[in-house]
């Protein structure tokens, strides 16, 4: 049985570097993402996995990592938005999203970016339709849903170019 406090070791490899940590069995993975690592680019909107502002990749699919334990991440390999751009060049979806107006107050992107990853890794030419379905899961309050539709658009043209 686990006692309030107790921790459990767990080792998981996020934007290519393995990390080994203690943590408590109840430390959701956002909050070992932003607080144990640092890695403060994904962002927490809701907490109850509706809004997606918190969705990295985890073994190569996009999760809400609000809804999600550390532990239970154990083993993996992880990838946050800090981990797209390479040789401080940005991915072409930030780039994109970037050309395209697609942030406004940004608070989503990161959300929306990694989604759009994994939507494109699995559909490099997504319909305007299958868009909206593969980003149904992320909510901007800004309402800037349009160019983001563009730019998930513009980052497909790019990526298979
Ligand atoms: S913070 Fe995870 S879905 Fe909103
Ligand atoms: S850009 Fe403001 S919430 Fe999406």
């Amino acid at each position: 049985m686990i006692r309030p406090g107790e921790t459990t070791k767990i080792r998981v490899k996020v934007n290519g570097i393995w990390y080994e940590k203690e943590v408590e069995p109840r430390l959701l993975l956002v909050h070992f993402l932003r607080d144990e690592l640092g890695l403060t680019g994904t962002k927490i909107g809701c907490d109850t996995s509706t809004c997606g502002a918190c969705t990295i990749l985890l073994n190569g699919k996009a999760i809400k990592s609000c809804t999600y334990l550390a532990v239970q991440a154990d083993g993996a390999e992880i990838t946050t938005i800090e981990g797209l751009a390479k040789d401080s060049k940005l991915h072409p979806i930030q780039e994109a999203f970037k050309d395209n107006f697609a942030l406004q107050c940004g608070f989503c992107t990161a959300g929306m970016i990694m989604q759009t990853y994994y939507l494109l890794k699995e559909n490099p030419s997504p319909s305007e339709e299958e868009i909206r379905e593969g980003l149904h899961g992320n909510i901007c309050r800004c309402t800037g849903y349009q160019n983001i539709i563009k730019a998930v658009k513009d980052a497909s043209m790019r990526m298979r170019q």
